[in-house]
């Protein structure tokens, strides 16, 4: 029996990274998953690599029209979410001091969905070795980060998706408003 068994999870930006290892493990654990990036080629591959209990839906997760062509074909073809990974998210800036009690309210509010029995929980990776770092970083580059981390070596997109699998699973069902860092002790030194 696995730990996802007839779930739904829908997980933004899920072709490429660690949350494509987590889509890959959830559709182990038993998920059906819905993985939403822009390029069409990349999801194609990771549809192709899972193979199964696996929708891909093009769309940007900046866009609210493509949000809704996400949350409508969700809708239809399984009836509701169980879990859901925004992946594809960015911070909004905002200058310490002058964050407004809305914008915290709006970040951390957990009690509006108390009553509908979801938890809330972040995941923060530390330095991971994805697609995106050999992009972004040269071997010099990545030795300073390595430099920092106390076993000497970058995460894994795999021990990412597991405490991802914890997350989501009822495996931390007393856990709600937690960030989770798994950087490998990075910021406990
Ligand atoms: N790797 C690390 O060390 C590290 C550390 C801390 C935090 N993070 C953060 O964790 C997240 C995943 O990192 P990763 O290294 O796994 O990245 P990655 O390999 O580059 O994967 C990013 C995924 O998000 C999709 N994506 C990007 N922008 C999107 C958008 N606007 N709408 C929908 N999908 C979008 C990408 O596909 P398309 O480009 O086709 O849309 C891709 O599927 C990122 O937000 C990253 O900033 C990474």
């Amino acid at each position: 029996m696995g730990k996802l068994d007839g779930k739904v999870a829908v997980i933004t930006g899920g072709s490429t990274g660690m949350a494509l290892a987590g889509a890959q493990l959830f559709v182990a654990e038993g998920a059906h998953v819905f993985i939403q990036a822009r390029r069409q080629g990349a999801l194609d591959d990771a549809v192709r690599l899972i193979g199964r209990n696996i929708t891909a839906v093009q769309g940007d997760a900046a866009d609210l029209d493509d949000l809704d062509r996400l949350y409508d074909t969700v809708k239809r073809e399984k009836g509701s979410i169980d879990i859901l990974w925004a992946n594809a998210g960015m911070g909004e800036p905002a200058v310490l001091g002058e964050i407004t009690e809305e914008q915290f309210h709006h970040a951390f509010w957990l009690n509006e969905l108390r009553d509908r029995k979801i938890r809330v929980n972040v995941l923060t990776p530390g330095q991971v070795a994805t697609a995106k770092q050999e992009e972004l970083f040269d071997e010099a580059a990545k030795a300073a980060f390595e430099s920092l981390i106390p076993r000497g070596k970058m995460g894994r997109p795999d021990e990412i998706a597991t405490v991802a699998l914890f997350l989501a699973s009822d495996d931390s069902s007393y856990v709600n408003g937690l960030e989770l860092v798994a950087d490998g002790g990075t910021t406990a030194l």
